[in-house]
């Protein structure tokens, strides 16, 4: 599945990725990353949050030539953490090569537009995040970062930093399923040609119980999991499916090999309330 798509810097960026979010410990990272590249996967994202940079980094350095790969073969995605916003900035870019002992790193993302420790209406947020772009851009320019981006904006953070910005971003990435079809968000990184990628495609597991979402399964003969990514890399939005377990790693990758009807697309379409499983950042001044 190594199908991608193209952003407004010319490179590709393929549709599944690993995400990494609550991947601890260098035994079950390995594994896991070696599952995942058993099973296609050529994009991992993970976090300085995360915690886990050191050993992502670690697991693909020795993986890589087991698998005949090579660093240019992935796609690796990382982020700024929200402590890390404003002067602190470019130290912790550095940082993240460092622990993920990259060179470069593909795309690098403000993780989120507030800053840790300041209060979500304290006016110094959107200073902070003007600020940090501008040392991703730094890195952009020196071709540490290849390409730069955002993540959890709304749209009101997205305009902000179109209007401001010497590098546009070429990333938005949030949360993104058929509770949460993002309408305004999509549409207006279409129309800037920011790339809208998906993250907790199964809202955090919680919609592999939905009886619509069984019912398509059921239908099509393919997982609960395996319909929500369908569903949102079949309008050509990437997916970062997570999970810990090599055997859902790699189920979670089989996405191009069926393809759900106009009907069902409009049936998980139709599920969209606007609701949130994640962080909700729209109160970030
Ligand atoms: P696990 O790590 O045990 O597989 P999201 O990406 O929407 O945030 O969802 C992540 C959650 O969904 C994790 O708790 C993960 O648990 C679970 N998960 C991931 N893939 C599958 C799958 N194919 N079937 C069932 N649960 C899954």
């Amino acid at each position: 599945h190594q199908r991608s798509v193209m952003l407004n810097t010319g490179s590709q960026m393929p549709l599944v990725g690993l995400g990494t979010f609550k991947l601890r410990g260098i035994e079950n990272i390995m594994l896991t990353v070696d599952a995942a590249l058993a099973a296609g996967y050529r994009h991992f994202d993970t976090a300085a949050v995360y915690r886990n940079e050191v050993e992502i980094g670690k697991a693909l350095r020795e993986l890589l030539p087991k698998h005949g790969l090579s660093r240019a073969d992935i796609f690796v995605t990382s982020k700024l953490g929200p402590r890390d916003q404003g002067h602190m900035t470019p130290e912790a870019c550095q940082r993240s090569l460092d622990q993920l002992g990259l060179e470069y790193i593909d795309l690098f993302l403000v993780h989120w537009p507030g800053t840790q420790g300041l209060r979500v209406e304290d006016p110094q947020n959107s200073a902070n995040r003007a600020q940090s772009w501008m040392a991703l851009e730094e890195f952009h320019s020196c071709g540490k970062f290849r390409a730069i981006g955002v993540s959890n904006y709304t749209v009101r953070h997205l305009e902000e930093l179109l209007a401001s910005c010497k590098v546009a971003p070429a990333v938005l990435q949030v949360e993104f399923h058929p509770r949460l079809v993002q309408g305004e968000l999509r549409a207006l990184c279409a129309q800037r040609e920011v790339c809208f990628q998906a993250y907790s495609s199964l809202g955090t597991g919680a919609l592999l119980s939905d009886p619509a979402v069984l019912e398509v399964a059921k239908g099509c003969g393919r997982t609960g999991a395996q319909v929500l990514l369908r569903w949102a890399v079949q309008q050509g939005v990437p997916v970062l499916p997570k999970s810990c377990n090599p055997s859902r790693v790699q189920e979670n990758g089989q996405l191009f090999d069926f393809e759900l009807t106009q009907e069902d697309m409009e049936k998980l379409t139709g599920l969209d309330k606007g609701l949130r499983f994640c962080w909700d950042p729209t109160s970030v001044a």
